[in-house]
C-alpha cells in the first residue's frame, strides 16, 4: 500500500491556506496604510480643500513627462476666501451631490464612470468656461440648466437634473478642487487653459 506523501496531507494544505491568507492580509493592511496618506486631502498629490482659494495652473514636468498642477496666486472661488473647514464642507457637499445625482452615469471622475459625456476630472480648466471673472458662474448656470448648451463637439446634451443653486456651487467647488489633484497626466491629452495676468 502506497504511503501518502507529505505534500498530499490535509493538514499541510490547511496550514498553507492559513499562512497564505494571513500573509496576504498583512500585505493588504501594509499597502492600505501606505496608500491612505497619499490619497488624503492635504498630501503631496491631493491638495488641501482650501486650494479652491487659489488659481489652478498646469505645467509640463520634464522628468515625469506629464502635465502637473501648480497652485497659483490667490483667486478665491466665487470671490470668497474660505477656511480649510469651510472649503472641506463645500467640496464634500459637491461630492455628495455628484454621487446623489449619479453624474458618473455619463461622466468619468478620477478614472471612474462612463464616457458618454466629457471627463469631469479637469472640467474646471475647460476653456469653454471663459476667463476667471465668469468661469464659476458659467459653470453653475450650466449645471443648473444644461439646455443652454456650451459645447458642440459631442452633439449630445446633458439633461436637466434639478440641481439647485447651492448644490451647483458646491459641485463647482468639488470640480475646482479635483482639477488640482496630480493625476499623473490623466486624462490623457488634457490641456489646461491659458491664464494670463
Ligand atoms: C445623462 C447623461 C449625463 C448626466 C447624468 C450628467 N451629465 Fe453632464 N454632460 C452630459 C453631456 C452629454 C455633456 C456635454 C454637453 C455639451 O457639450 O453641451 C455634459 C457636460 C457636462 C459638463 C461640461 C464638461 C466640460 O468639459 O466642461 C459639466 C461640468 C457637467 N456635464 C457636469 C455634470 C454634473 C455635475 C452632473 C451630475 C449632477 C452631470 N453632469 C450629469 C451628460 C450628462
Amino acid at each position: 500500500m502506497a504511503t501518502s506523501q507529505w505534500w498530499s496531507s490535509e493538514s499541510f494544505w490547511r496550514k498553507t491556506a492559513i499562512w497564505v491568507t494571513g500573509g496576504s492580509m498583512v500585505i493588504l493592511i501594509l499597502l492600505t496604510m501606505d496608500t491612505l496618506p497619499q490619497i488624503s486631502a492635504g498630501s503631496k498629490r491631493v491638495p488641501a480643500y482650501s486650494v479652491i482659494n487659489h488659481r489652478i495652473e498646469y505645467q509640463l514636468d520634464n522628468t515625469r513627462h506629464v502635465q502637473v498642477p501648480v497652485i497659483g496666486k490667490e483667486e478665491p472661488l466665487f470671490g470668497v476666501k474660505l477656511t480649510e473647514e469651510e472649503a472641506e464642507a463645500l467640496v464634500s457637499h459637491g461630492k455628495m451631490t455628484v454621487q446623489a445625482k449619479n453624474c458618473m452615469n455619463c461622466h468619468t471622475l478620477l478614472g471612474n464612470g462612463a464616457y458618454y459625456a466629457p471627463d469631469l476630472t479637469k472640467a474646471w480648466l475647460d476653456q469653454y468656461w471663459g476667463n476667471s471673472d465668469i468661469r464659476e458662474t458659467q459653470m453653475v448656470e450650466f449645471i443648473k440648466d444644461p439646455s443652454n448648451k456650451l459645447h458642440n463637439s459631442l452633439n449630445r446634451r446633458m439633461p436637466n437634473l434639478g440641481v439647485t443653486d447651492e448644490e451647483a456651487r458646491a459641485v463647482v467647488a468639488f470640480l475646482k478642487w479635483m482639477s488640482a489633484i496630480d493625476t499623473n497626466g490623466f486624462p490623457y491629452n488634457f490641456k489646461s487653459i491659458e491664464q494670463e495676468n
